[in-house]
């Protein structure tokens, strides 16, 4: 088996900037609210113009760049979203069209926030068989557009964005870990009613508001930290390592108090965390791989670190990944 690891990775949030005033002038809300329950100032809205794929793009091309790949390079193409172009084709395909990645075997992923850990597992698997050479995994997302603005339970927390990594065959460490979980039991903890063939879209859905998120903050809050913190203990266990040993945790974005109780459980030092939600609130799967590709940038993840990626999200999914830089 090949050693998996990242050899590239890059980003794009849109330049619209909704901060928590902007929102006060919305709903009912207020920046001290926003603050102390989530950790959110502000977050990043799409133009009218960008459309999922856009965003991916974006960051697919300063990946492939920093890889020093060519689009042509690229065996493989994941995107990881729940807020795709259109129902079908994908937006990897969409992607592989923008980027002339004419090799590119393509398809999507909907694992909702854990969706890009999801997306780097599968990816893994192709490369270490040696089924693939190069894989472009992306996290990606538009969330404004299934965002209720009238909502201030939702409204407040999400944002667009995406991030992007190139996966490739390393000498030394890379990939250690990567294990998943779901349970869809609980489903309707996190979801989108209409638009699917469950509810199709009618006059009358839109008009009740029902392709727009519908949370239960509460619930998931409690199963987000348990389920981040065991995620977190079975792929450090599988590494062969134990808490102490990791540098850096680039958790999933969706809740600041959500992520210090997770890290608080793994006996995990504030500093060890990487944080990115103050600027952009929760992008779904693109929270985890904008933090991941900032965290580089930062020079906060330096060779021979242990890195992990954990995340949590509708379905419920989650899924937590060792990598060794
Ligand atoms: O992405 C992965 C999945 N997502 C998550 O894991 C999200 C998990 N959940 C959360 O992050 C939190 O539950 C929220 C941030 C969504 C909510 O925080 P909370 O501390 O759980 O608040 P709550 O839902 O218990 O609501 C407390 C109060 C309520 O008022 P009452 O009923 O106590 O009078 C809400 O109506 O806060 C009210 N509230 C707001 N007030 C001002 C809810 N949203 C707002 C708001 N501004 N935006």
């Amino acid at each position: 088996m090949k050693k998996v690891g990242i050899i590239g990775t890059g980003e794009y949030l849109p330049k619209k900037v909704l901060t928590n005033a902007a929102l006060e002038k919305m709903v009912d809300t207020s920046d001290e609210w926003i603050t102390t329950r989530t950790g959110i100032k502000e977050r990043r809205m799409r133009a009218k113009n960008e459309a999922t794929s856009d965003l991916a793009c974006k960051a697919a091309k300063q990946a492939l760049e920093d890889a020093r790949l060519k689009p042509q390079d690229i065996d493989l193409i994941i995107v990881a979203t729940i807020t795709p172009d259109m129902p079908f084709p994908s937006v990897a395909c969409l992607l592989q069209n923008a980027l002339g990645a004419t090799r590119a075997v393509c398809f999507d992923i909907s694992a909702a926030c854990a969706g890009f850990v999801y997306a780097i597992s599968i990816a893994r698997q192709f490369i270490s068989r040696g089924a693939y050479k190069f894989a472009l995994v992306v996290g990606a997302e538009t969330l404004s557009t299934v965002t209720d603005w009238q909502d201030r339970n939702t409204c407040v927390l999400f944002g667009d964005g995406a991030g992007a990594v190139v996966l490739g065959e390393v000498k030394s460490g890379g990939i250690l870990s990567a294990y998943l979980g779901s349970d869809g039991s609980k489903k309707d903890l996190l979801y989108i009613p209409a638009g699917g063939s469950r509810m199709p879209s009618t006059h009358q859905t839109v008009d009740e508001r029902l392709h727009y998120i519908k949370m239960q903050g509460n619930e998931l809050f409690k199963l987000a930290v348990t389920l981040m913190a065991e995620a977190a203990q079975v792929a450090i266990k599988e590494a062969g390592l134990e808490c102490k040993d990791v540098d850096l945790v680039i958790p999933h974005q969706a809740n600041i108090r959500i992520i210090l109780a997770m890290a608080k459980k793994l006996k995990l030092p504030r500093e060890k965390i990487y944080l990115n939600i103050e600027k952009y609130g929760n992008m779904s799967s693109a929270s985890t791989a904008t933090a991941l590709c900032e965290a580089v940038k930062e020079g906060r993840v330096k060779k021979g670190d242990i890195v992990l990626l954990d995340a949590f999200g509708a379905g419920l999914v989650w899924g937590a990944c060792i990598i060794k830089w």
